[in-house]
């Protein structure tokens, strides 16, 4: 299997004029900004008061049980004039070999509801194969209908549901997965 070793900051994949490169520590300020216009999402997961600086954690060090940070790609959106708009985070590897893990793939609003996010994950799924990638499986939340029926469309097949705290928040979250053929 072709193992990546792209460098922080390399440009990863376009989508129209977005560009998708793996962020780093010298983005913190400007994932914190992201956060801060996305906190009904960030307090959906953690419960409030929300805390923009949760999706520095999100982007840059949160991992699953056993992984470290060599497999976690945490990339920002960037729109034409390199604004950061949207992040999307995966773990490769996890829970097993070739199934990656979704753990994040947040668009500030102006940004959604335009079809960038279906663009984005079809893109990233070519990406994903590219690396060797043959599952992708995420959890979205109980209480996001609207993620829940962008995850439906997009193929995602229920796995099991999950009781998880996050901040002070507990949650039921819907396990999904899906094959990777490249659509
Ligand atoms: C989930 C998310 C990334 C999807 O990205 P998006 O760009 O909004 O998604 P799309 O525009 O491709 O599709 C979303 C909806 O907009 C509709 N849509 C797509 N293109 C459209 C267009 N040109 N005009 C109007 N609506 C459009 C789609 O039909 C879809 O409708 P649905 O909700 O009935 O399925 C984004 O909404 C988001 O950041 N949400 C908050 C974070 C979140 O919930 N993340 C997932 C957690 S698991």
């Amino acid at each position: 299997m072709w193992r990546t070793t792209a460098p922080r900051g390399e440009i990863l994949f376009e989508v129209g004029e977005y560009r998708v490169r793996r962020v780093s520590e010298e983005d913190a300020p400007i994932i914190r900004k992201l956060g801060e216009r996305c906190l009904e999402h960030l307090e959906l997961h953690y419960g409030s008061p929300p805390d923009p600086g949760q999706m520095i954690r999100e982007l840059l060090s949160d991992l699953p049980p056993r992984k470290t940070l060599v497999d976690k790609f945490g990339m920002g959106v960037f729109d034409g004039t390199q604004r950061l708009v949207g992040a999307i985070d995966v773990i490769r590897d996890y829970p097993e070999p070739r199934e990656w893990y979704l753990g994040l793939l947040v668009l500030e609003p102006a940004h959604r509801n335009q079809g960038l996010g279906a663009a984005l994950m079809d893109t990233l799924t070519e990406w994903l194969v590219r690396h060797g990638a043959a599952h992708l499986r995420l959890a979205v939340s109980e209480h996001n209908e609207a993620g829940q029926r962008f995850w439906a469309r997009r193929g995602f097949e229920p796995v099991k549901q999950v009781i998880a705290e996050f901040g002070n928040k507990q949650s039921v979250f819907h396990v999904l997965r899906r094959a990777l053929e490249v659509r």
